[in-house]
């Protein structure tokens, strides 16, 4: 494998630009390709079928871009191929539900952990899956379907938004949940709101900074790391409009994502 080669990182849409962000602070020299299926976004509203084919067909044309390892960084395709996507490409592939489960289980001091997510995410069972090892934890799982578009939409606080969160989030933190999965993209734009309705007692475990922590340890065992510091480049893909992306995309990147390109 070529560590010269960029990081490919696949989302649903721009979500997963939280993703990147979190693998940009932690291995700011690497190049990165992001591909986001935003013609055909949102994925969590849709059945996990067709999820995992356009999954699979989004990450099979980021691996025949020479990439040297792909993060699926949307939790409602991770697990619509988890089970799949590692035998099927020869590169290595991070997802995000895996460690982000692992990471709960080490936080929880009281085994009930919670996780929100899309409705897809949710049908598929795949996070209570990732607990089947540990059956000392007790997973309630509640999904958050108008989250993103509060996001998307660049709302991240207001009476609004509260609301909304009072109503997922109440009946997690009346179950005694000290650990709380974002166990979706947009969700770590949502800390805030999140923190303020569950209180400090709960802790919260980001899919994305742990699915980031999970690149940065695959890809140093593997000797596949930029160490030295230079220009990192980055390209983004859209399968949408390239302007829409990068309205978002700059309200959630801070900059970052520019010259997006269009990706038939
Ligand atoms: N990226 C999706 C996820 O993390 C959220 C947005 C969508 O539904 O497409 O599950």
């Amino acid at each position: 494998m070529d560590s010269e080669a960029p990081i490919g990182i696949f989302d649903s849409g721009f979500g997963g630009l939280t993703v990147a962000r979190a693998v940009i602070d932690q291995l700011p020299y690497e190049d990165l390709i992001y591909l986001g299926d935003t013609a055909r976004a949102p994925y969590g509203e849709q059945p996990i079928a067709m999820v995992r084919e356009f999954a699979l067909e989004c990450l099979d044309h980021l691996v025949a871009q020479g990439v040297k390892m792909v993060v699926i960084a949307c939790n409602s395709a991770s697990a619509a191929v988890l089970r799949d996507a590692r035998e099927r490409y020869d590169v290595p592939v991070v997802e995000v539900i895996l460690p982000a489960a692992r990471r709960a289980v080490a936080a929880t001091r009281t085994g009930r952990v919670g996780v929100i997510c899309t409705e897809a995410t949710a049908t598929s069972q795949a996070y209570d899956d990732a607990f089947s090892a540990a059956p000392q934890v007790d997973l309630l799982t509640a999904a958050c379907p108008a989250f993103v578009p509060f996001v998307e939409a660049g709302i991240t606080g207001g009476p609004e938004l509260l609301a909304c969160a009072e109503g997922y989030l109440a009946p997690l933190r009346d179950a005694g949940i000290d650990t709380l999965i974002l166990g979706g993209t947009h969700y770590p734009l949502l800390t805030g709101v999140i923190s303020y309705v569950l209180g400090e007692r709960v802790s919260l475990v980001s899919s994305a900074d742990e699915c980031a922590k999970d690149v940065y340890a695959v890809l140093t065992r593997l000797g596949l790391t930029h160490d030295q510091p230079r220009e990192p480049s980055h390209r983004f893909l859209t399968t949408g409009s390239p302007a829409d992306f990068e309205g978002i995309g700059h309200r959630l990147m801070c900059g970052i994502v520019v010259g997006v390109e269009q990706f038939a």
